[in-house]
């Protein structure tokens, strides 16, 4: 990652301003990059024909007029799909985007953008598409590519030596078991900071991504001490004593579903904005 993006707190917009919008729809992105939000995340997953779309679930049921896996559909056909109308009727019609035209209008805006490859264990090409369609648009210095799976991860770091890499990672002290299943591929559950840092530097991660409500003091320091960013995710409508003490701990960053919210925290926190 460049400097001039370590210097600002990352107030990412979680699926856009998916609190106000209806999630990773180009509407709930251009309303966060027009409310002045410089970062935003997405979710992608492939279509049967092998395009990038941008959508969370792998069925399309909970946002969108019609049920089935995102991967049986081409993009003409998914492209028909309301994606806007389960979150409020004022939105019908929006169209599940293509990571191209997010890009487009990422670019307009001189905006970053974390793209989280989600399944990239059942559909491991999508990797190398991923990378390809940020290359193609020219965008490699604004994206950091995240995931849950290290198997995603380090595949993305061959490809790429030096395309910014955000680990999204679980974390319980408590933890028994070692790994849980998570988007189809198998996730570690850490309990303790010193293996999450050892497993984040053996594979060249810029952005170590916690857990917000399991982030702590003493996992931000070790994980600055070795120049690791720290950007929580799982944070959901503000909880003002929760944020408080993630940003009094020096987090870098936050995914956010309401980053108006958070901004507002900011401010008032006087946090590097
Ligand atoms: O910020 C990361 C977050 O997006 C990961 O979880 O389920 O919202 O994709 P999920
Ligand atoms: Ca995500």
């Amino acid at each position: 990652m460049n400097e001039s993006t370590t210097k600002s707190f990352m107030n990412i917009a979680h699926r856009g301003a998916s609190g106000h919008y209806p999630e990773n729809t180009m509407l709930a992105f251009r309303k966060a990059l027009e409310k002045g939000f410089n970062w935003i995340e997405c979710d992608v997953r492939l279509t049967a024909d092998q395009q990038v779309v941008v959508i969370h679930d792998r069925l399309v049921d909970r946002t969108t007029n019609a049920t089935g896996e995102v991967s049986s559909f081409t993009l003409t056909e998914i492209k028909e799909l309301d994606a806007g109308s389960w979150f409020a009727e004022e939105w019908a019609g929006e169209q599940i985007p293509t990571l191209e035209e997010l890009l487009v209008l990422m670019e307009k805006h001189h905006a970053r953008l974390v793209i989280e490859i989600k399944d990239g264990i059942n559909f491991p090409e999508i990797i190398e598409k991923v990378l390809t369609i940020v290359d193609a648009a020219g965008m490699k210095e604004a994206v950091s590519i995240s995931s849950f799976n290290w198997e995603v991860l380090e595949q993305v770091r061959k490809l790429d030596p030096e395309i910014s890499l955000s680990a999204l990672v679980l974390f319980d002290p408590k933890a028994e078991e070692q790994y849980v299943l998570r988007d189809s591929g198998k996730t570690r559950v850490y309990n303790s900071v010193d293996d999450l840092l050892q497993d984040c530097l053996d594979r060249q991660v810029d952005i170590v991504c916690p857990p917000a409500d399991e982030t702590t003091s003493e996992m931000v320091d070790r994980l600055h001490q070795h120049d690791l960013l720290v950007r929580v995710w799982g944070l959901k409508r503000l909880n003002d004593k929760e944020i408080e003490d993630l940003l009094r701990m020096g987090i870098d960053g936050a995914t956010a579903d309401y980053p108006d919210q958070l901004e507002e925290k900011l401010r008032e926190m006087k946090i590097r904005l």
